[in-house]
């Protein structure tokens, strides 16, 4: 199967980009960002194709020829809500809303399998009624809420098209110093339930991954589905490594 991961250089998209390479019913990822994305050494990238675009609402001709026969997409494309104060919310509201859209419609242009599964990365607490606006991040909470809206539109406005909203909690791991504290810090209350919604990077790219190429379970997975399938498949992945 192809696959495009929008946001190939994220920290979601590079482990969804690491753990690919080792799925055997993957046999081609587009991975597609704004600059190239980097592997760990000793990878075999034969069927990685990194597409580099300048921003993630522009799509040339070359760049959908591309996409074309693409089974699915994960995308991870947004501002996300620690990062809002740099930018007007103008800009803020395309990165997240507009674009998705526009990469959307790239992706069905070109001329997708069918079905074409479009799993798209929410956050966990995104309401479904935009009249209410929660106190902190209020309007970025309400475009986010707007944007799954309109992702949920897309098989109805779309023949073929199977969409998936994943909504983690706290994305847990050891990229920085901070993240490898607050990852220690969930490893341990974890032991205890999850009273804070949260998933470790690898869990969560691996359930996106089951979801993208295995079939959408359904149409909303919260953080505690996306820890129970991203567990699952990350044994599978082991299986199928080790065998
Ligand atoms: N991180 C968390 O703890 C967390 C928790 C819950 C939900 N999520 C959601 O999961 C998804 C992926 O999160 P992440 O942590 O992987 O995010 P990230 O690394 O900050 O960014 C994801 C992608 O968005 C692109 N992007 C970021 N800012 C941009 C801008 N100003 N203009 C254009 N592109 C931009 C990045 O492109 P470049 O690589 O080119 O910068 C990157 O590929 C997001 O929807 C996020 O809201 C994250």
């Amino acid at each position: 199967m192809k696959l495009i991961v929008a946001g190939a250089t994220g920290l979601l998209g590079t482990e969804i980009i690491r753990q690919s390479l080792r799925i055997p019913e993957i046999t081609e990822v587009v991975a597609l960002a704004r600059k190239p994305v980097h592997l760990d050494e000793g990878s075999d990238i034969s069927k990685i194709k990194s597409v580099i675009i300048r921003d993630y609402g522009e799509y040339s001709d070359d760049v959908k020829a591309e996409f074309a026969g693409a089974d699915a997409c994960i995308w991870t494309v947004a501002i996300t809500p620690f990062r809002i104060k740099k930018f007007d919310f103008a800009e803020v509201k395309r990165v997240c809303q507009d674009c998705t859209k526009i990469g959307f419609e790239a992706m069905y242009q070109a001329g997708p399998a069918r079905p074409f599964r479009f799993v798209y990365l929410s956050a966990d607490g995104t309401l479904r009624d935009p009249t209410k606006k929660p106190a902190i991040w209020g309007d970025y909470q309400v475009m986010r809420c707007n944007t799954e809206l309109m992702v949920l539109k897309f098989p109805t406005e779309h023949e073929g098209v199977d969409v998936c909203i994943a909504q983690p909690g706290v994305i847990a791991n050891s990229t920085t110093w901070s993240r490898a504290l607050v990852a220690n810090i969930f490893r341990v209350v974890n032991l205890v339930g999850r009273p804070f919604p949260n998933v470790h990077r690898s869990e969560l790219a691996a359930a996106a991954l089951s979801q993208a190429v295995n079939g959408i379970e359904k149409e909303t997975l919260l953080n505690a589905d996306l820890v129970r399938i991203g567990v699952k498949a990350l044994k599978s992945q082991k299986t199928i490594q080790t065998s």
